[in-house]
């Protein structure tokens, strides 16, 4: 095995950054090991790091205006329309679904990958089976199957293949279900110095929910969704148990639209209600988080009065794969965010942090919208498709969603 990168190459790369302490253990390493870090260092963005210094990353916004949602009243009214255009398009194969995987979800606090979480309570109700069970919902009303793309990552790629496999995908048919893993990127402390995991290893974090196109792309699996026909692509994250995916009346009221997207939102519960809002920024869809929504934009109303940005976006996506494939090389924003990032103190010995320790880098699929030029807001009933977990308790937890799916009539 040859390496990408010899010793010298790795530390004049290293030095252009201010990274050569990722060297510090070289000497001691086996050659194998050696080869492994300079590989890695080879293979690592370490200009993201840079954006440390001033904590903002590159997000900035334009000027804010309302972009109107379709509400629940218009879509019942419509109901039976859209499903059936919706239907059509899946059962032609032009609609596939993509479900994020990829995350650490760290707040959750297992070890294991997110969706191995089992919600049960008298019996074993993971929450990749609450998805898969959901998305066959779909697949028996159209009669047909709907591929299904997983991105993974580094971090959880062979727990998540390995427990759908022995799981038997949970009744999904498994050549309508192909994996793909993510980008990852260097996480670093405070003062934007990469952590170590290992001696011949650098810590890394997956690089944001962002790049699952571009990934799909590099993995030859847009390609190939092309070419079977697929013209939709239904994005969604693992967290929410109550989604519903490739739902025939978004899939439609979307087509029906002649929007190149559309994006599920639920009506806030409160102005300050602390979820990214669906709005127009500089013409041109958007959304804006809770935190960048002035005092201003959260009292201001539309021209029936009601509160114009009231929209929040839950993590569901629908979008046209020809506009992806237009903005596929665009760079989006970067996310700095604070993490709990395991790493090797000062005598070279593992710690796994309690609290916050540094900075990982991330894209974010939101920023993708904002490259699009249309974007249909599509309401749904909070209490009926927003069950996320985040949390092992209290807010937008196991227990908050245990308890959504009692109402929703699921036995867990
Ligand atoms: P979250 O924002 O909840 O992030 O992800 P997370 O990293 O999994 O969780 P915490 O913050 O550490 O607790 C929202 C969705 O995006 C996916 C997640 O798996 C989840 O479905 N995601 C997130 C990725 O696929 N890749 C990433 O790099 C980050």
């Amino acid at each position: 095995m040859t390496g990408k990168m010899n010793y010298q190459e790795a530390h004049e790369k290293l030095a252009k950054y201010g990274q050569e302490h990722a060297l510090k253990y070289y000497e001691e390493l086996t050659g194998e090991q050696q080869e492994l870090l300079l590989n890695q260092i080879a293979d690592t963005d370490f200009s993201v790091l840079a954006s440390v210094k001033d904590k903002k990353g590159s997000v900035t916004k334009g000027r804010i205006t309302p972009l109107a949602a379709m509400q629940l009243s218009e879509i019942h009214a419509k109901e039976a329309e859209f499903r059936k255009l919706g239907i059509e398009a899946i059962r032609q194969g032009k609609v596939g679904a993509v479900l994020l995987a990829g995350g650490m979800g760290t707040r959750l606090g297992s070890d294991d990958p997110k969706g191995m979480y089992n919600i049960g309570i008298t019996k074993d109700v993971y929450i990749f089976q609450r998805l898969i069970e959901n998305l066959l919902d779909v697949v028996e009303e159209a009669g047909a199957w709907i591929p299904l793309y997983v991105m993974t990552s580094d971090k959880n790629h062979e727990a998540t293949t390995r427990f759908l496999k022995e799981h038997d995908y949970f009744g999904y048919q498994s050549e309508y279900i192909t994996f793909f893993m993510q980008e990852m990127a260097p996480a670093c402390d405070y003062q934007g110095k990469v952590y170590l995991e290992e001696k011949w290893k650098l810590s890394t974090s997956p690089n944001g929910n962002g790049g699952w196109y571009s990934s799909m792309h590099k993995w030859g699996i847009a390609a190939k969704a092309m070419k079977d026909g697929v013209e939709w692509l239904n994005v969604f994250a693992v967290d929410n148990v109550l989604q519903r995916i490739a739902d025939p009346c978004f899939v439609g009221a979307v087509i029906a639209s002649g929007c190149v997207a559309g994006s599920k939102v639920v009506r806030k519960c409160a102005p300050d209600e602390k979820v990214g809002v669906m709005c127009l920024e500089d013409g041109k869809p958007s959304i804006v988080e809770y935190y960048e929504l002035t005092e201003d934009l959260m009292n201001a109303k539309d021209s029936n009065g009601d509160p114009a940005y009231n929209f929040g976006v839950i993590l569901n996506y629908l979008f046209r794969v020809a506009d992806l494939e237009k903005i596929r090389e665009k760079n989006l924003p970067l996310h700095i965010v604070e993490k709990k990032i395991p790493y090797l103190n000062e005598s070279g010995d593992a710690v796994k942090p309690e609290k916050p320790n540094g900075y990982k880098f991330e894209q974010l699929v939101l920023d993708m919208i904002h490259e699009l030029d249309s974007c249909l807001p599509f309401e749904v009933e909070r209490n009926r498709e927003f069950a996320p977990i985040k949390n092992a308790t209290g807010v937008d937890s196991v227990e908050s969603a245990r308890a959504l799916c009692r109402e929703n009539g699921i036995e867990l």
